[in-house]
């Protein structure tokens, strides 16, 4: 079993990379941006040429949402090109592409969790090029699993649990959103399930989502970290407006995970368990 990951320094890159220890009959390729570029598609054939991988994970994207206004053809690139780029050549070499995508597909506009098969309008730049990957992706390769996502936090990269523990640390009181309700997902509870697709050699391709259990608001996770880390920054509770970003969120991006536990006989962690972990043992702090 032959595995190629691209994008492999980023976060859920790096988490993989981190468990591969755990797979010792899974060969890894790790290929950052400067070995690998997704959107340059000389770059992309090249990988296959002297190799054969029985998998792609794309954990290579541009995922500044407010950044991809103000740069738009360099998110475009990256997350719909790179995404074509690399299902036309898992297609050419009969590679399976597991491809991750993310809750900002959705508008927020319901209040109830997100089927797969609800209808996706982002309603900013960034969600609009991940949807557009999508698509890409469902257009020029059938062998694909796209995972949805979000608020994905680990001990690498930058991430809201990253910023919180930080201003832990350097600030008294802050204000955060509570407006806003999602799932915060541990990059290695995602890594985990991307690992039993592969080791269960599902073909039931497709479109999923996978977050951890739970409902939360950026508030209630600043909280929860805060207490975790018995940090006596005091908290204050505000509504989007009062934290203006340039790049509009969905109000409500929770994802139904039904689909996900159903086909692959999965159990999820709750947010909590896992942030609790993570922060227990900050395995990946760096
Ligand atoms: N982070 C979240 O909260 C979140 C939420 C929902 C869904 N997702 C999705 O989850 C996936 C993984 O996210 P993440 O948090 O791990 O992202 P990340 O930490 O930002 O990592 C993205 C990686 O993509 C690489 N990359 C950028 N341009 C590239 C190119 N042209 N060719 C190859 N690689 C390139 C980056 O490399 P450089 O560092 O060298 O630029 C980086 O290592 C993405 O598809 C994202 O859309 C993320």
């Amino acid at each position: 079993m032959k595995i190629l990951v691209t994008g492999a320094s980023g976060q859920l890159g790096s988490t993989l990379n981190a468990l591969k220890g755990q797979f010792p009959t899974i060969e890894w390729v790790f290929k950052s941006s400067s070995q690998l570029n997704v959107t340059q598609p000389q770059s992309v054939t090249a990988a296959w040429e002297n190799d054969s991988f029985d998998y792609c994970i794309n954990c290579a994207a541009y995922t500044n949402a407010d950044g991809a206004d103000a740069e738009p053809e360099k998110a475009y690139d990256i997350n719909v090109t790179g995404a074509k780029n690399l299902a036309m050549a898992c297609a050419k070499n009969n590679s399976v592409l597991i491809h991750i995508s993310t809750d900002f597909v959705f508008d927020g506009f319901i209040n109830t969790p997100y089927k797969e098969n609800d209808i996706a309008r982002p309603i900013g730049f960034y969600g609009d090029t991940k949807f557009k990957g999508e698509q890409a992706v469902i257009k020029h390769w059938d062998k694909h699993f796209i995972i949805r996502t979000s608020w994905l936090y680990s001990g690498y990269g930058n991430n809201f649990m990253k910023t919180m523990l930080r201003l832990g640390q350097t600030k008294e009181e802050i204000s955060v959103v509570y407006d806003q309700v999602g799932s915060p997902t541990h990059a290695h509870d995602l890594a985990d399930f991307i690992l039993q697709i592969v080791q269960q050699n599902s073909e039931a391709y497709g479109t999923y989502h996978y977050s951890n259990e739970g409902i939360s608001s950026w508030y209630d996770f600043a909280k929860a970290i805060f207490e975790l880390e018995s940090a006596s920054i005091i908290v204050h509770p505000i509504t989007s407006e009062f934290y203006p970003t340039p790049a509009e969120r969905p109000k409500y991006s929770v994802l139904d995970k039904s689909k996900t536990k159903n086909t692959f006989g999965i159990d999820i962690p709750h947010w909590t368990d896992s942030l609790k972990k993570e922060l227990s043992e900050k395995t990946f702090a760096n």
